[in-house]
């Protein structure tokens, strides 16, 4: 299997920076509405340290996801089926990314700004002061934008399945 992408089919990297992204998603987007439901304790202060670091992580994953795709561009095979279709796919693709950056960082601003201390994996950080204003007004994009995600995540998993059963152009193996 081919490390680097080409004309047609992503390479091995990308294919695990897409499908680890999808796994840690799966299991994150419903952890955080879970984590808002839970009484404060002990354990939602763990869960919530749990919540962050697989948050930062993303963030991490999907930094060196756009760096390794700079240096090695996606597959530009495009069939087109009626007219603005790459275009609308090239969309979903930049708005996921956007969607993914706009919840990491909300998610560490509010932390920040709550004047906390915050875990970066290779380094620790955290503003002086606290400002529960901007914090409360990042958590709010933290929401929508998490909502905006399960949108453009339906749009991409429908505009597959389109793919596969009208179009019958196996897209799927770009990326498997
Ligand atoms: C959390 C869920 C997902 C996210 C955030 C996501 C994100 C992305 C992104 C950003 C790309 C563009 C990669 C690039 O060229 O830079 C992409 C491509 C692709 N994804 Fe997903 N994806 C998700 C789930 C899925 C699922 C469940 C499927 C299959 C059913 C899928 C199938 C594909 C395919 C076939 C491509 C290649 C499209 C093309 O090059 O025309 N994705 N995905
Ligand atoms: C892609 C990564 C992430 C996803 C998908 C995600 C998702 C979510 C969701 C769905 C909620 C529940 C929102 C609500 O309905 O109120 C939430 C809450 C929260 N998230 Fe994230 N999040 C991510 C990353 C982060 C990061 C990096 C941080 C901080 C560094 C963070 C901090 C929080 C906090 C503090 C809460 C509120 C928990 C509480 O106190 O009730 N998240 N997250």
């Amino acid at each position: 299997m081919q490390v680097f992408n080409n004309y047609s089919k992503y390479g091995l990297l990308a294919k695990l920076f897409h499908w680890a992204t999808f796994i840690a998603l799966l299991v994150q987007v419903p952890f955080g509405f879970y984590l808002v439901g839970l009484e404060f304790s002990d354990q939602r202060i763990e869960l919530e340290n749990v919540h962050i670091l697989v948050g930062i992580t993303i963030f991490y994953i999907t930094l060196t996801r756009l760096i390794w795709k700079f240096f090695n561009p996606s597959p530009t095979e495009n069939k087109s089926f009626f007219k603005g279709q790459v275009l609308i796919g090239k969309a979903n693709h930049i708005l996921l990314y956007l969607c993914i950056f706009a919840i990491t960082i909300s998610g560490i601003l509010k932390k920040l700004y709550m004047g906390e201390n915050l875990n970066f994996i290779f380094f620790k950080y955290g503003f002086e002061k606290d400002n529960f204003v901007l914090a409360d007004a990042y958590y709010e994009v933290h929401i929508y934008a998490n909502y905006l995600l399960l949108a453009l995540v339906a749009l991409h998993v429908f505009a597959v399945i389109i793919h596969h059963f009208i179009f019958k152009d196996k897209i799927l193996n770009k990326i498997t």
